[in-house]
């Protein structure tokens, strides 16, 4: 793993947004697994501001509400339509989100990961984390060989997202997430973590056992995970000093 802490959340982004577009150019058709959440907002928008092409590019998003339209306000396509597919030259054909509304979920899953295996797989995957250490919608107690499927979120969930729904009761229960085992299958993920709501199920992640009770740390067993912190969402870690040495002393072609 290696963990980058910085300042603020601005300066984090920044780098995250670097590595993001250095992967468009180099890779026009690149496979990149979308994430949605306060986190990475900022991210998208910097990338619509630096005028990329992906025009190429697929993307996949990890997660959707079961029974939301696409166009319900607080969706995951809501979300990703206002925040960076409008203002991109995505073509529609090129991105994936999982229908909330889908008959047979258990087809639609698979038929996820087809798409996602025929598109060559996912360069690049782009993760927020929960309070409790969930990663997509992979709650606590997931399996961390699972693939696309439908979970039933936890009353923490609810209560974090709540804000978005006008209270936990109005909140879908169940969702469709990408699998751990899914995400696994990344060339690279990146992980971005911000705010101290985030420093326990980040300390557990990063220097915790892997457990299925923090479904982050599967990202040790990982070969190419990159973690994006703010001083908050660092301050349980107890090899901070060490994470930040690291960076600061990388050989200039490990450079971002
Ligand atoms: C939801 C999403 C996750 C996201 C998490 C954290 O559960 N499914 O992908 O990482 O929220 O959200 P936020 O970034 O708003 O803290």
């Amino acid at each position: 793993m290696e963990i980058i802490i910085q300042p603020t959340l601005e300066a984090a982004t920044a780098i995250a947004a670097r590595l993001v577009a250095a992967l468009l150019r180099e890779k026009p058709r690149a496979v990149l697994g979308l994430a949605t959440g306060s986190t990475p907002l900022l991210l998208y928008r910097e990338l619509v501001q630096m005028k990329l092409n992906w025009r190429r590019a697929t993307t996949f998003n990890l997660d959707e509400y079961v029974s939301l339209a696409p166009d319900h306000p607080a969706s995951y396509h809501s979300f990703m339509r206002e925040n960076l597919f409008r203002h991109v030259n995505l073509r529609a054909k090129n991105i994936h989100i999982p229908d909330g509304r889908a008959r047979d979920i258990p087809a639609l899953c698979e038929r996820y990961e087809k798409e996602i295996h025929k598109a060559g797989g996912i360069d690049l995957q782009l993760l927020g984390i929960g309070s409790d250490g969930h990663i997509g919608f992979n709650e606590p107690s997931s399996s961390l060989a699972s693939r696309t499927r439908m979970k039933t979120l936890t009353e923490r969930t609810l209560r974090d997202n709540a804000r978005f729904f006008g209270g936990a009761a109005r909140s879908p229960h169940h969702v469709i997430t990408m699998g751990i085992g899914t995400i696994m299958e990344a060339r690279h993920c990146l992980l971005l973590a911000f705010g101290s709501k985030k420093a326990r199920a980040i300390a557990g992640a990063v220097e915790g056992p892997v457990t299925a009770m923090n479904p982050a740390s599967v990202l040790q067993l990982h070969p190419r995970a990159t973690l994006f912190l703010d001083e908050a969402a660092a301050a349980r870690l107890k090899m901070k000093r060490y994470y930040r040495w690291v960076f600061e002393n990388k050989p200039a072609w490990q450079k971002f």
